[in-house]
């Protein structure tokens, strides 16, 4: 193609792509199939490969990453990126109201409409605009300085690369510039199937930590992999000066940019007290963490009159919602043993309602802890869940302390094998160190080897595991692959059925991709991303096992603790003798064609899926579909054959009933797959 025809073409396919990405990711309605806009966006590609000088840093291509950075250069802003002052009364929140009432009348003002928003839960950045191009985001930092993260930002799909031209225009102000500042988070969803991929031992703790971890990372086509959402709430630079906050937010959404939706005006105290009482439930519901409620003066031109403290604006504040918490007893503590080896202390509680579910319990982590706490058996406890954050004992009460309370002693030896525990310097976790024998590891290594984001395994659940490994018909995952069949039926609860179809799905993983084989190994802290690294840096198998060390931590995002553990890994004889079992199976470890798909149960079916899954991102299950022979559109009608139905469905789902196309929910839609 002549370059001035591909000149048009790129910059036509562009507009689509970027189209599509806002309604796939601000509308959450996409209206073509993921593998239709991989098609538009792989060709965008192909034409930029071909006219490489025709790569502009706003084309949806820049947002697969790619780049690798050294070090983040340290950028002023605008304006000094201020915090705000928190408060968890709502008394406080009233003070806050008549005090700026007092403010204002100083300035000969008597209205003091206040925009109630949703507090999100992430890490604040600023994106500025430049002639309607994203060019510059950086992280708060110290207030006046922060780092320049834009090519990790870029990749974040609700970041607007351009803004909408229609309405850009006439926006700006004198300098041509534009800030706006908001929140980088992750979706509840997003953040458990990052964690999943994670190896046990390098979990993030929340959704926050996983954002802040992610937007420091220097290979930003790991960014992009991990999905974050970035939400707006603050717009500078415009000419117009006096628009208001409210219409500020309503700008923020013609030009291209998610704001949650979830703001209100309000004229009163009462309307600030209903809003903070509505959210207080309604948003354990939201796909996303809120902590609380920020109220932020409508009037933006009053902002700087009214002014600052040296750390937050006295035009705003944020109420934080109380953290959950409640009551309990412990009645017991457990001590789990890891596929590592780890001793992890597991508090049993007498159920108790928290947050919209039943706790019984939660983890201890390890013997420091409970140390800390100072917490002894049968004491009343104090547990609290923030968000999605699994609950956890955070204080216990001595002074409601019996007789009946006991000090909670450390296992000498392994509660699952009996060998003697063991304390590495410098660490704080007790080990079994019998590796080879312990029933506890085998199984956790094994349960790893099956789990879904490894070989996907399913008839293969922890009861059936526990049978194979302690009749002594599996020491490791190797050993799976030359079970029989008369071996299989003669186990508990096992009809010939279910043996033949738990053959069949260990057949069917040996076609499981190399990089997953390799997270499959259990290598101490080898997860999902690092896997596809060496898979990628390694494509022979071979090479990657004579690896050392110096040149496994050149490998993008492989510091020297992963080096060391994948050569420690390697050179241990068990692990030997499990490759050699897994290659005398019929694995092929090197990269190779895509896996294939387990059925075609979704064959003719037009598909549409509403709401949040809780168990798979909405890419992952239009993936499964397709790959398993059906569409996926984005709106209902006559045509749709069915409608996958998760939390917090909307409207679709009130149509799909009128139109009597069937509804299922998200079990069903498992049980299809
Ligand atoms: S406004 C100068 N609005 O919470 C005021 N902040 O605890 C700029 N945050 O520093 C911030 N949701 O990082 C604003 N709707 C919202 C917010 C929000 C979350 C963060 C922000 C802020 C922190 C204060």
């Amino acid at each position: 193609m002549e370059r001035e025809k591909a000149a048009v073409e790129i910059e036509r396919l562009r507009v689509e792509i970027d189209r599509h990405n806002y309604l796939y990711y601000v509308e959450a309605n996409p209206v073509i199939s993921d593998f239709e806009f991989d098609r538009l966006l792989e060709r965008l590609l192909e034409l930029e490969r071909q006219f490489p000088d025709l790569v502009t840093p706003d084309s949806p291509s820049q947002r697969v990453g790619g780049q690798i950075t050294k070090e983040f250069s340290s950028v002023r802003h605008r304006e000094p990126m201020l915090s705000l002052a928190n408060t968890y009364s709502q008394g406080e929140v009233m003070d806050f109201y008549n005090r700026l009432g007092k403010l204002l009348r100083e300035e000969g003002v008597e209205e003091r409409d206040v925009v109630a928003e949703l507090k999100f839960d992430g890490v604040a950045v600023s994106l500025v605009y430049r002639d309607g191009l994203f060019v510059q985001g950086a992280t708060r930092g110290d207030g006046l300085r922060g780092d320049d993260i834009t090519v990790n930002l870029r990749t974040i799909g609700t970041i607007p690369l351009r803004l909408d031209s229609g309405s850009c225009a006439g926006l700006q102000g004198d300098d041509r510039e534009i800030e706006v500042r908001g929140e980088v988070f992750m979706r509840k969803d997003d953040f458990e199937r990052l964690n999943e991929g994670r190896p046990e031992e390098d979990r993030f703790a929340n959704p926050r930590n996983a954002t802040a971890g992610t937007l420091k990372l220097q290979d930003s086509a790991e960014v992009a992999r991990r999905s974050m959402t970035f939400v707006a709430y603050y717009l500078k630079g415009i000419a117009d000066e006096s628009a208001l906050h409210f219409e500020r937010l309503s700008l923020l959404e013609k030009l291209g940019f998610f704001t949650g939706g979830h703001y209100r005006l309000c004229s009163d105290l009462k309307e600030i007290d209903s809003f903070i009482d509505e959210w207080s439930e309604k948003r354990w519901k939201l796909p996303y963490e809120t902590d609380g409620v920020v109220l932020k003066l409508n009037a933006v031109h009053l902002w700087d009159r009214i002014g600052a403290t040296s750390k937050s604006p006295r035009w705003a504040i944020a109420y934080k919602y109380p953290a959950q918490q409640a009551e309990t007893e412990l009645l017991g503590v457990v001590f789990q043993v890891g596929r590592l080896g780890t001793i992890t202390p597991v508090a049993e509680l007498e159920p108790v309602r928290l947050a919209g579910s039943t706790v019984s319990r939660s983890t201890l982590h390890n013997f420091d802890e409970i140390e800390r706490l100072g917490v002894q058996l049968h004491d009343r406890v104090v547990i609290e869940k923030s968000g999605e954050v699994i609950p956890k004992i955070i204080r216990a009460l001595p002074e409601k302390r019996t007789l009946f309370s006991e000090p909670i002693q450390v296992p000498s030896s392994c509660p699952s094998c009996g060998t003697q525990l063991v304390k590495p310097e410098g660490e704080v976790s007790w080990y079994c160190p019998n590796e080879q024998g312990c029933p506890a590891q085998i199984r956790g290594r094994i349960l790893h080897f099956t789990s879904r984001n490894a070989m996907d395994i399913r008839s293969l659940g922890s009861a059936l595991v526990d049978q194979l490994v302690v009749s002594g018909l599996v020491r490791d995952a190797g050993d799976l692959y030359s079970l029989e069949m008369h071996q299989v039926v003669q186990l508990d609860r096992m009809g010939e059925k279910s043996a033949l179809n738990l053959l069949h799905a260990l057949d069917e993983s040996r076609k499981r991709s190399y990089d997953r084989l390799l997270y499959a190994l259990g290598i101490r802290h080898v997860g999902q991303a690092t896997a596809r690294e060496l898979a990628r840096a390694y494509p022979l198998f071979e090479d990657l096992q004579r690896a050392d060390e110096a040149a496994l931590a050149s490998v993008p995002d492989i510091g020297p603790v992963v080096a060391r553990s994948i050569v420690d890994f390697f050179a241990r004889p068990s692990a030997t003798e499990t490759l050699r079992k897994l290659q005398a199976a019929g694995f092929s470890f090197r990269e190779e064609e895509p896996e294939e798909p387990a059925n075609r149960t979704f064959e003719g079916l037009t598909v549409i899926f509403t709401g949040a899954l809780e168990r798979y991102g909405r890419s992952q299950a239009s993936e499964l579909v397709r790959a398993r022979g059906g569409k996926v559109t984005g709106s209902v009608s006559r045509k749709t054959s069915l409608v996958v139905a998760g939390k917090e469905a909307g409207s679709k789902l009130e149509e799909a009933r009128q139109l009597g196309v069937r509804v299922i929910g998200e079990e069903e839609f498992e049980t299809m797959l």
